[in-house]
């Protein structure tokens, strides 16, 4: 049998996401979501991130698929990102509960939301 995926959601709280796009409330309600949720709960890590460099599309995050053993804390490698489909920009409410619950839940990427990194 194969471990399930485990994933971290990066938001940015970087100047432009996190002052002029105002993440927080993204952040707070990311964690919520997944705490309440028993099949997120122990499969997804909610972090912030400092910046994604993608400043106009935000609010920005990213779901990244982590490998076995490692540490949901720690800013995953520049190559770890460009090798994964997981940004998500211009995030709402209503679009990260979506990624959360069929990316991370399901493990499909939000074909209609996700963006080139
Ligand atoms: S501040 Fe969010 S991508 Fe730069």
């Amino acid at each position: 049998m194969t471990a399930p995926r485990r994933y971290c959601l990066l938001v940015c709280d970087g100047p432009s996401c996190g002052v002029t796009h105002d993440s927080d409330r993204l952040f707070e309600l990311a964690g919520k979501t997944a705490a309440a949720q028993p099949g997120l709960r122990d499969k997804v890590a909610v972090r912030n991130y400092t910046c994604f460099g993608r400043c106009d599309d935000g609010p920005n995050t990213f779901v990244v698929e982590l490998a076995p053993g490692d540490d949901p804390n720690r800013d995953p490698d520049f190559a770890v990102l460009e090798s994964q489909r997981g940004f998500y920009p211009g995030m709402d409410e209503a679009k990260i509960v979506r990624v959360l619950e069929q990316h991370c839940g399901k493990d499909e990427v939000v074909e209609d939301l996700v963006d080139s990194y």
